[in-house]
């Protein structure tokens, strides 16, 4: 029986980029074109669709939000706990969601939380500190050059530019203190990982699953070496998602083992998508996890829905399945 789905998104088009703002300020938040394939999505599952926007929107209604099961693919405002706002609402009002809680959202949009996880349960990542605006930069880097700098807590390549690697104590300044003046947050600063770039979608609960590995091809190049991805880049559509990769299968099923092992570090639910560079030797590092991937057909999520011979529409009918079945949803609809 067809369920009434509210959808809960932050979209582009609510929070148009303001002046003074970084370019990448909305990056986050979906297009209006991908909340509609949710939408359709969901609908060809026989649901009832209610758009119900972002956290505000969500706290304005939820006395009286008339769905069964909420679809979370809100990214939230600001801070590093804007994902698990929605998170956190719905569970005070007992409203089941898809997804991860606010607990995994927070600790995974923070990747210096994600990757002390990591660290305590023996999953590979790149080595790191984290550095702020008057820290003393010589003190921190025990790692050597080149580095990597990002902002601990934004996704989709936000604040990563070409100048993101850096080769000097210069540079390094240089990114931690455009970090901290244009995203008001701490540096995470990485060993540069040279090599190739992979990313695994994972679904499922109690025995989570590893879909087919994408790799990244950044200006028609799979040996990314000192290449890697940039907000620009996506922002113009060089970089392209070849899945399945075309890797040997022992090294595929590694990728995969090594994602479900992260899924489960985290305590992911429903969905996740697991970040990868692989170095010049073979030896995968976990960049991230994401347990809100951008869910559009065009991304490596669609991608996937293509590698395993499935429409789009199927794919993310799965997520909201794993999530129904995880709330016993699925078994009231079948009368048990
Ligand atoms: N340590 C590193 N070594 C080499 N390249 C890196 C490293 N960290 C990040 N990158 C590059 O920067 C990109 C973005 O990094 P990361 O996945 O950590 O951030 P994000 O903004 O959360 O990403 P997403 O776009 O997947 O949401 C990676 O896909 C990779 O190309
Ligand atoms: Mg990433």
């Amino acid at each position: 029986m067809g369920k009434i789905i509210g959808l809960t998104y932050d979209s582009k088009e609510a929070w148009p980029i303001q002046p003074g703002q970084t370019l990448d300020a909305n990056a986050e938040f979906d297009p209006a074109a991908t909340i509609d394939e949710i939408v359709s999505a969901l609908e060809s599952g026989g649901h009832q669709v209610k758009k119900i926007g972002g956290a505000r929107e969500l706290l304005a209604q939820i006395s009286n939000l008339g769905v069964d099961i909420v679809f979370n693919v809100a990214e939230g405002l600001s801070g590093r706990n804007r994902e698990s706002q929605v998170p956190i609402l719905l569970e005070m009002h007992g409203i089941p969601y898809t997804g991860s809680d606010a607990l995994t959202l927070g600790a995974t949009l923070d990747k210096s939380v994600a990757k002390k996880i990591f660290v305590a349960d023996e999953i590979p990542t790149a080595k790191f500190f984290i550095a702020s605006e008057g820290d003393d930069l010589k003190e921190l880097n025990t790692i050597g050059f080149p580095l990597f700098v990002k902002p601990c807590s934004e996704g989709t390549s936000k604040g990563i530019s070409l100048l993101s690697r850096v080769e000097d104590y210069e540079g390094l300044r240089r990114q931690v203190d455009l970090i901290s003046e244009c995203y008001h947050q701490p540096s995470l600063v990485e060993q540069f990982i040279k090599g190739t770039e992979f990313t695994v979608v994972v679904l499922g609960n109690e025995t989570p699953e590893a879909m087919p590995v994408v790799q990244y091809k950044i200006n028609d190049k799979l040996e990314l070496l000192d290449d890697f991805y940039t907000f620009d880049r996506v922002a113009a559509e060089s970089v392209k998602y070849i899945c399945p990769a075309e890797i040997p299968n022992n090294f595929a099923k590694k990728l995969q083992g090594l994602a479900v092992k992260v899924y489960k570090s985290v305590g992911c639910r429903d969905l996740g998508r697991v970040d990868f560079r692989v170095d010049e030797k073979g030896n995968p590092f976990v960049l991230e996890i994401n347990p809100l991937p951008c869910l559009a057909k065009k991304d490596a999520f669609g991608r996937t829905a293509n590698a395993l011979g499935i429409p789009f529409e199927k794919l993310v009918l799965r997520v909201l399945n794993e999530g129904l079945r995880r709330v016993n949803m699925d078994r009231q609809e079948a009368g048990v």
